[in-house]
């Protein structure tokens, strides 16, 4: 993918969280979104989810523009997938139906396409011997990797992942990033939101530091991490990095 922003605004009411935000990747596959707490990672994130539209500005994915109306937002929706924090899985329904259903009623395969389709996924993480039980007899772990499988089975064009791991134990943490860190080179495309810096330096192409509603420092992990001039994005891995 090729991310290219321009002006982004995003203002509630009289507070402006994104400021004429700009950003021009290079072709990657992977763009990890850090910094401060309210600097505006996740609206900037549900913005190009097309979950939010922002309040001027625009952003391009592949020199195609994100859409404004509701009707592009809905078909835009469709071809990527959104991973949150809480992993918003029906709580009545087996682990397995949560994978098949959103299949059958939001992509129009038949129950039998949707099955054979989630077979191998499900085998590949490990998710097999749990796919028959809810939400609520599955570690944290176990549920983030059936949101993040229920993400993928549609085959979205790409990924949007908001602090996946920061509701996890550090031991369920890791199994999750480990199913992120296979989706590279797996061909999805993702924008992760992390505060797991480690992992955001293991898997970026390229990280972009969000603060004070624009981006603060951007290029590859070892051009962030090591060269910020910026007296803000330097502060804030003196203390996350110590
Ligand atoms: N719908 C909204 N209405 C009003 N203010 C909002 C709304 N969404 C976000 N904000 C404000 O925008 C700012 C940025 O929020 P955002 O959630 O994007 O930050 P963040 O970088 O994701 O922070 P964190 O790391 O804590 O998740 C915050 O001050 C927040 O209070
Ligand atoms: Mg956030």
């Amino acid at each position: 993918m090729q991310l290219t922003i321009d002006n982004l605004t995003q203002q509630f009411g009289s507070v402006r969280v994104l400021d004429q935000l700009a950003l021009s990747t290079g072709s990657i596959s992977s763009l990890v979104l850090v910094g401060p707490s309210g600097g505006g990672k996740s609206t900037l994130l549900r913005i190009l989810a097309g979950l939010d539209v922002p309040t001027a500005g625009s952003a391009q994915f592949d020199g195609t523009p994100l859409p404004r109306d509701d009707a592009g937002l809905l078909s835009y929706r469709r071809t990527v997938a959104t991973v949150f924090q809480s992993y918003n899985l029906f709580p009545h329904l087996s682990a397995r139906d949560n994978l098949i259903l959103p299949l059958v009623h939001v992509h129009g395969l038949s129950r039998e396409e949707a099955a054979a389709r989630i077979a191998e996924p499900l085998a590949r993480f490990q998710l097999a011997e749990h796919a028959d039980k809810r939400p609520a007899q599955l570690s944290g772990g176990q549920n983030q990797r059936i949101a993040i499988l229920r993400a993928l089975v549609v085959r979205p064009r790409r990924l949007f992942l908001d602090e996946p791991t920061s509701a996890l134990d550090p031991e369920m943490t890791a199994e999750v990033l480990d199913m992120i860190e296979a989706l590279k080179g797996s061909g999805t495309d993702f924008v992760l939101v992390t505060h797991a810096m480690h992992f955001a330096r293991r898997v970026a192409d390229e990280i972009a530091f969000i603060g004070d509603g624009g981006v603060l420092a951007h290029g590859t992990a070892e051009q962030v991490f090591n060269h910020g001039d910026n007296p803000r994005v330097t502060a804030f891995f003196d203390k996350v990095l110590r």
